[in-house]
């Protein structure tokens, strides 16, 4: 069972929306999910409300996946052992911990019993200082470990890209057209440790409550006529969750 800790030290960087395209990703590949939602405003514990709640018009609202769960966080770390072991035991293969911003100590506590700590960072000049302070964060945390104590991986996940962003990752030439603060931002995000994956700024991805979890929502839309080109949207975002899934597997494997 992998578990991860989504962090970041500030607010509205992505954070939830990554555990939500992760979640769906990993159903999709037919794994089993329990989301815990570690944020005092549970806007990850409110997401199958959010999906019962939303008019689907047209569309037939598939159920809720019966493989995605989504738990609080227990009181105490070992509470919080004890209820994993209990995940593990009745098969479930992937734990995602979304966290609140800023440098918490029960996040901490988090990150010291998962297999991977993932920062969004949006690759934009105004949010670079606090990428990097996520960073020096989690390398102060494992320093303050005993030696030989198992620590996560720790790795950047590039968020909420532009087309531009994009481009200038991937593209030959691409840079050049990038104003140079964003440039330079860019050069700093992918000389850390990170995902091999650039999430693209995304409608559906920004509707993610309204969606559910990606794959059924995209079934439905396929199953109705008219809703071709939306189920395609939806799907070009589980390509990226499945991107995503992959860099996961490299990064906790190591
Ligand atoms: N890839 C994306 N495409 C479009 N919108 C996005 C994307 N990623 C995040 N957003 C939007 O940015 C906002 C903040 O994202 P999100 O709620 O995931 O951040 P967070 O780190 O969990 O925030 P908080 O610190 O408040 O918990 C939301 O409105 C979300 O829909
Ligand atoms: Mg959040």
């Amino acid at each position: 069972m992998q578990v991860i800790t989504i962090v970041q030290t500030k607010g509205g960087s992505g954070k939830t929306t990554s555990a939500m395209l992760i979640a769906s990703a990993a159903l999709d590949a037919g794994r089993r999910v329990t989301l815990f939602d570690g944020d005092v405003n549970a806007q990850l514990g409110r997401w199958r409300d959010s999906f019962e709640l939303a008019a689907w018009d047209a569309v037939k609202k598939p159920a809720w996946p019966e493989a995605l769960t989504i738990l609080s966080p227990p009181e105490t770390v070992d509470d919080l052992l004890v209820l994993l072991e209990g995940e593990e035991r009745r098969g479930v293969d992937m734990v995602v911990i979304d966290t609140r911003p800023g440098t918490h100590t029960d996040t901490e506590d988090f990150c010291l019993l998962s297999d991977l700590v993932l920062i969004p960072a949006r690759p934009v000049f105004a949010e670079w200082e606090m990428t990097h302070r996520a960073v020096l964060w989690m390398d102060d945390l494992r320093a303050s470990i005993a030696e030989g104590e198992r620590f996560p991986a720790v790795r950047v996940l590039v968020m909420d890209a532009g087309a531009k962003i994009i481009d200038a990752a991937t593209r030959e030439g691409g840079m050049s057209l990038l104003p140079k603060r964003d440039q330079d931002v860019l050069m700093e995000i992918l000389q850390l440790d990170h995902l091999d994956v650039i999430v693209p700024h995304s409608k559906i991805l920004e509707q993610l409550g309204f969606h559910g979890p990606l794959g059924p929502a995209a079934a439905a839309n396929a199953r109705t006529p008219g809703g071709r080109l939306m189920a395609e949207a939806i799907t070009r975002q589980i390509e990226v969750g499945r991107l995503l899934l992959a860099g996961i597997d490299e990064a906790v494997s190591v």
